[in-house]
């Protein structure tokens, strides 16, 4: 085994990950980020498109924004469908603020471009992850490299940005930790469509068929789901099965209708809610779908994640840098509260537009309800615009470390 030493060891090279070790790159503070996928399995995982505006000031600080300035599409307002009409709501005016549309797998590009020019030490292709040890003062982290050299990699502090199939998190004992889980009864069939947009914002259509989201890619590749069984297979649905099934659900007496086009790509993501409480024991810390998940409607899961390690970067510069530890004592408080406002935020927005299967009637009439006052009040429609855009991000320090 190859004895190595570094600050802080980072578990996962998604967005959670790849953010940390830039923000603390930022601040002096050396980290090792390892993952065993390799970079082009983790570009090529396919995810949500939406930005908040906290998001894209936070990577534009760090010198990572440029390319969603210039292929990022700002969006103003999204569309809420029901009963056949599109109620717009006004993001800019409710908020003063806005989202991007831009793929989260472009953001891991932009990421790794960025680690690459400030020569980040990335383990990518690695093995057999594991925390072998976590005391009051550090962890050890085992694996064996893609080069095949078995590496023991004592660190001050262990971020686990593992996703939700996370390592890491195995190393906050049982009797100390509480996993809250909650699975819905749908999941979304996602389709990527080969056409030019249907619409120029988002539509989040609510109809007695189901729900359905039209979303975008690129200006010739259209992302769209529906609502459908977490069973079903994406093998008994032909093209114009699919397309029928979004047609039904989006069209209506305004004569809006999706621009049809071969259907490139198709998968079933299941809908869960799981948080994991603490994020922190001893040196051990957790940030994004590690510590929990969110169900997708709202696209929060990146921008929870990126909201996670701006708390944690600073946590672990406090505590390494400057030795103070209160931001770190605080921290799995701190980012819970993000998280559970989060959570509260994506459940309601998903029960609020999915009808259940074999929702009472009572329970659906209420439902329909929901729907009906955010479409029709001003203040409802505020309020929904305030969480989509994303609120507000604690600043980032800067003590004179790479841009
Ligand atoms: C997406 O583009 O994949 C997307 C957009 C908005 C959502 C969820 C997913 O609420």
């Amino acid at each position: 085994m190859r004895q190595e030493r570094t600050r802080v060891a980072v578990v996962g090279a998604g967005p959670a990950g790849l953010v940390l070790a830039m923000l603390l790159a930022r601040e002096g503070v050396d980290a090792v980020v390892v993952d065993h996928r390799t970079r082009e399995e983790i570009e090529g995982t396919v995810r949500a498109g939406i930005l908040e505006q906290g998001t894209v000031e936070l990577l534009d600080a760090c010198g990572a924004g440029e390319r969603i300035g210039v292929d990022g599409v700002r969006h103003d307002g999204i569309g809420i469908r029901v009963d056949g009409t599109t109620h717009r709501v006004d993001l800019r005016a409710h908020t003063g603020r806005s989202v991007w549309l831009y793929p989260q797998h472009e953001v891991l590009r932009d990421l790794f471009a960025w680690h690459r020019d400030h020569r980040t030490d990335l383990r990518l292709g690695v093995s057999g992850v594991a925390v072998t040890d976590t005391g009051d003062d550090g962890a050890v982290l085992t694996f064996t490299g893609a080069d095949g050299v078995a590496v023991e990699l004592a660190c001050e502090a262990l971020a686990g940005c593992d996703g939700s199939r996370s390592v890491v998190r195995g190393a906050i004992p049982d009797r100390v930790r509480t996993d809250h889980f909650r699975a819905l009864p749908f999941a979304w069939f996602g389709v990527l469509v080969e056409a030019p947009p249907s619409a120029k914002e988002l539509v989040y259509a609510s109809s007695e068929r189901g729900f359905a989201l039209i979303s975008s890619r690129t200006p010739t590749l259209q992302r769209m789901y529906f609502q459908c069984d977490p069973a079903e297979s994406t093998s008994d649905w032909s093209d114009a099965r699919v397309l029928d099934e979004l047609q039904a659900r989006v069209g209506g007496v305004d004569g809006f209708g999706l621009v049809e086009g071969p259907v490139v790509a198709r998968d079933v993501i299941p809908m869960r809610s799981y948080v994991c409480e603490p994020m922190r024991h001893r040196r051990v810390f957790l940030a994004g779908d590690a510590a929990h998940t969110v169900p997708p409607t709202g696209a929060k899961g990146l921008n929870l994640a990126v909201a996670d390690v701006v708390l944690l970067a600073r946590a672990l510069t406090d505590l390494l840098v400057h030795r103070r530890g209160g931001a770190a004592d605080r921290y799995a408080t701190d980012a819970a509260r993000r998280v559970w406002r989060t959570q509260q935020f994506s459940y309601r927005m998903t029960t609020m537009l999915h009808p259940q299967p074999g929702a009472d009637p009572f329970d659906e009439q209420r439902r329909r309800a929901e729907v009906g006052h955010l479409v029709s009040s001003q203040r409802a429609a505020a309020e929904l615009a305030e969480a989509y855009v994303g609120w507000p991000l604690p600043a980032v320090g800067n003590s004179g470390g790479p841009r």
